[in-house]
């Protein structure tokens, strides 16, 4: 299989802990991607008309995409492991969602910032992605730290894969100082190889 991928992208970070967790990374060829809507580069537009990473080409059948669904799919052949059955199921896909929704938020201000001309930004529209994040980092610190400290899922690997890229391209936002807790949870969990070593530089 080869997976379409950049090691900055906290979705595609999810993939490749999810192959080490899971012991696949050897069946998975990385191929390199860079681009964006505006100048789309070597994103895979060719495998997923979205033109986004990561995309999963497949021995037969079409591309696989988005992370959720390449996800689903990796942890089913590998025997699902992290993902549980019902009725954590539902709490592991929420917060799996949460944490999407996190980095949906922190790309789109990267490319505000770094895509569109200076003169055309829109500082309130950065502050409202910002403002998303903060509350679902604040839901995530009030409601799932017990689900946090639970066997490990794809909840967990997502959490951790958004706050990695909040470190890597928002440093001057500190989430940390509010958030104890979950402060404290991701500085033990960057100790799991599968986080260590997938670590954005
Ligand atoms: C980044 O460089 O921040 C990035 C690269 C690919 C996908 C998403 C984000």
């Amino acid at each position: 299989m080869r997976l379409h991928s950049n090691p900055a992208s906290p979705f595609v970070r999810k993939v490749l802990v999810l192959l080490k967790e899971t012991g696949q990374e050897a069946d998975v060829t990385l191929v390199p991607a860079a681009g964006h809507a505006v100048a789309p580069g070597t994103m895979p537009v060719a495998q997923n008309p979205l033109g986004k990473i990561p995309t999963l080409e497949r021995d037969s059948g079409p591309a696989l995409y988005d992370s959720r669904v390449i996800c689903r799919f990796l942890d089913d052949r590998a025997g699902g492991k992290l993902y549980p059955a019902a009725p954590r199921l539902w709490d592991t896909l929420t917060l799996e969602a949460t944490a999407d929704g996190i980095m949906d938020a922190a790309v789109l201000m990267r490319y505000e910032t770094t895509v569109r001309p200076e003169a055309a930004q829109f500082a309130p529209w950065i502050e409202g992605q910002w403002e998303k994040i903060a509350r679902a980092l604040d839901t995530i610190e009030a409601r799932w730290m017990s689900h946090l400290s639970g066997p490990m899922d794809m909840g967990q690997i997502a959490v951790a894969c958004a706050l990695g890229y909040l470190d890597l391209r928002h440093p001057g936002r500190d989430w940390r100082a509010p958030r104890p807790a979950l402060s404290a949870w991701y500085a033990a969990i960057l100790t799991r190889p599968s986080l260590a070593e997938t670590i954005p530089a």
